[in-house]
């Protein structure tokens, strides 16, 4: 953690007031010297969501996940901790010096190894495709699929040869090792010989690009009909789908306040060259909730086509019903959502084919709002095609469940608008009912919920305390035989009450530790007064920064708190606890008195173990031993004593 100085993470910590910076995605309200509010990280009707700006961190009594400002914007934007640091440098105006490759880096490396390996993989796949004998079947596909050159060259399409080994050696003979090709994704292991093999192909390859116009993956079609149609990059050190939207790069600068999401690669391109260049494409998976906020970064609307088939309109359902009950959850977020259908069943890329740019103009118009989408799809999934009837029993259930979604009560009131009357009820009647089932929907949730966060809560302490200790590679074995098992040292977590009090104590007491009248300079905790490892460690952390700024001492060691436990607890909830028991004490003498006794108390207790150990070893000593146990203990009791007279002057 080391590679961004302290200074700068310390500036950071200051100038991103965990208050503002969890008040961009969390509405929060004053209770207190807690801020409090909806749990952002999972699912609660009831806050449970604390933020101490006092300290700098937040805590949620729910799900257990609590931290400083960094760790908050690694939790919810799923950055890495340098990546969490110039996220908030970036909107703080704190500028990150850029690190040189040591440490931490070495992922940074890797990750640029990527990069290049992908970049060097698109233009091997752009020559293949340009190439007179090898990329013949693909120019022959993309010109039956209306791909004019202009077009292929934007989008970077290229052509994977029939090949296992063509882009293998060309990258090998550029220096990358096996392990990097494996890490970009577009090379899997062969299980027989070990050797990476290519994942694509035969295929026409779309680069896959992040927002800022970096290679991240790979999508494939196949150029006739065999199986599967398309093959992706699977997730990989520089690539996690559901965080990236297909064609973002170029949309984000039309600067349009409307995004429109379509569900292929090919469709999104039809769409650009139709004009439509503000649109992006779902990656093969469903669409998430990272990808709303993706969108919500550009635009005010969001417009959605899904297949025309059922499974494009269950995916449609569930996309609605995933968006709602994350914008129900997160404020900051302000997004419209229009649901789009093209007529005839056609996708875009067809339906722009056949009728043109103009017509399509209209379907974008024609999209729906997410309330008038359900209120429709309630009536059409429930009328009789032939005798035009409507099934007003499953109507009424589909209104509710839809009803329930809603992120607010206006889109509720208004589908209770069109409901009653259908249904013969009033608009107050549906809506009392719509509540009414959303709040069992909520529980039921909830329930879900809390079950699966004691099993999370579970396997983070379960992760906790793993301190890594690489053993020297032992070469006198063959390679096959030596594995990189990190072996883990078992942590002994425990803690005395008063331990734990003295400490909080000394967060409490911060810089005043140093400047202080009364507490001398051998006063200051040391590891070793801590009988536990857990304990030492921080102490050891603490010292090193205790005389700093007060106000981002604590969100500092709640990097390290996270990654503990303390008598099989994790170990902020102990801390937390304990300190603010301390700091109930607003005057600096007071505390001070009461840090002291408990640190004289914690010391006094260290000599009793260690006279009851010395103790024992006089049973059995020799004559000589016994002589310098002996002197040992009169030190040791000498000491005692000036403790009990300083305990006694307080
Ligand atoms: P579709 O099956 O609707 O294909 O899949 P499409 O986009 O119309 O493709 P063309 O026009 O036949 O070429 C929509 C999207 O779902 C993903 C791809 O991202 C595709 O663009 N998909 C589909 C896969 O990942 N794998 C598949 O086998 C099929
Ligand atoms: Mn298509």
């Amino acid at each position: 953690m080391g590679l961004i100085p302290d200074n700068v993470i310390d500036e950071i910590l200051t100038r991103a007031d965990i208050e503002s910076v969890v008040g961009r995605y969390v509405l929060l309200k004053r209770s207190g010297g807690n801020l409090w509010g909806l749990c952002p990280f999972h699912s609660e009707k009831t806050a449970s969501f604390s933020v101490n700006p006092a300290k700098g961190i937040y805590k949620c009594f729910g799900c257990g996940k609590g931290g400083n400002a960094i760790n908050f914007i690694m939790e919810i934007e799923h950055l890495n901790y340098p990546e969490a640091i110039r996220h908030l440098g970036a909107l703080y105006g704190v500028e990150i010096p850029e690190t040189t490759s040591s440490g931490n880096d070495v992922r940074k490396d890797e990750k640029n190894r990527v990069y290049d390996i992908l970049k060097e993989a698109a233009k091997f796949y752009y020559k293949s495709f340009n190439d007179p004998d090898i990329g013949q079947p693909a120019r022959e596909y993309a010109s039956k699929r209306g791909l004019s050159k202009q077009t292929l060259d934007n989008f970077g399409i290229g052509y994977s040869p029939m090949s296992w080994n063509a882009l293998y050696d060309l990258l090998k003979s550029k220096g990358y090792k096996d392990e990097e090709l494996t890490n970009s994704g577009i090379f899997k292991k062969s299980e027989k010989t070990g050797k990476p093999y290519e994942l694509f192909r035969g295929r026409l390859m779309f680069p896959i690009f992040d927002s800022f116009g970096k290679i991240i993956a790979f999508g494939g079609r196949a150029l006739g009909d065999e199986k599967p149609k398309y093959i992706n990059s699977p997730d990989s050190l520089v690539y996690d789908k559901r965080n990236h939207l297909y064609a973002m790069n170029f949309a984000r600068k039309e600067q349009s306040k409307q995004l429109i999401v379509v569900e292929g690669y090919m469709d999104a391109i039809a769409m650009h060259v139709a004009g439509f260049k503000n649109t992006v494409a779902a990656l093969g998976t469903s669409f998430t909730d990272s990808q709303l906020k993706l969108c919500s970064r550009y635009a005010e609307e969001v417009v959605f086509f899904f297949d025309a088939d059922n499974a494009g309109q269950n995916a449609a359902l569930r996309a609605i019903k995933m968006m709602m009950e994350y914008l129900k959850k997160l404020t900051g977020i302000n997004i419209r959502i229009k649901i789009a259908k093209v007529p005839d069943g056609k996708d875009p890329d067809e339906y722009i084919k056949v009728n043109g740019a103009d017509k399509f103009k209209d379907v974008v118009r024609n999209a729906l709002y997410v309330e008038d989408y359900l209120l429709e799809r309630a009536k059409n999934d429930n009328t009789d095609p032939e005798t035009g009837s409507l099934d007003s029993g499953k109507y009424q259930q589909d209104i509710l469940v839809y009803g329930s979604w809603m992120n607010d009560e206006i889109k509720m009131s208004k589908m209770a608008g069109v409901a009653g009357p259908v249904l013969g009820a009033t608009q107050q009647a549906v809506l009392s009912q719509m509540k009414k089932y959303q709040q069992i929907e909520d529980k039921k949730l909830e329930q879900q919920e809390s079950r699966a966060l004691e099993r999370e809560r579970r396997e983070d302490i379960g992760r906790r305390n793993n301190v890594e200790e690489y053993d020297e590679p032992d070469n006198s074995m063959p390679a096959e035989v030596v594995t990189e098992q990190p072996v883990f040292k078992k942590v002994n977590d425990s803690a005395t009450k008063e331990e734990i009090d003295l400490f909080a104590y000394a967060l409490s007491l911060g810089s005043a530790l140093a400047n202080n009248d009364r507490i001398q300079k051998t006063d200051i905790i040391r590891p070793d007064d801590f009988s536990g490892d857990t304990l030492r460690e921080l102490v050891k952390i603490f010292l090193n920064i205790y005389d700093g700024k007060n106000e981002t001492l604590f969100a500092k060691m709640s990097d390290y708190f996270s990654r503990l436990t303390i008598n099989g607890m994790p170990a902020e909830d102990v801390i937390l606890k304990a300190v603010e028991a301390a700091d109930k004490s607003s005057d600096v003498h007071v505390k001070s008195d009461m840090y002291l006794a408990l640190l004289l108390k914690v010391r006094e207790s260290i000599i009793n173990c260690e006279e009851d150990r010395l103790m024992n070893l006089r049973g059995n000593a020799s004559a000589e031993d016994k002589k310098k146990i002996d002197e040992m203990l009169s030190r040791l009791s000498d000491y005692k004593l000036s403790l009990r007279n300083r305990i006694g002057e307080l």
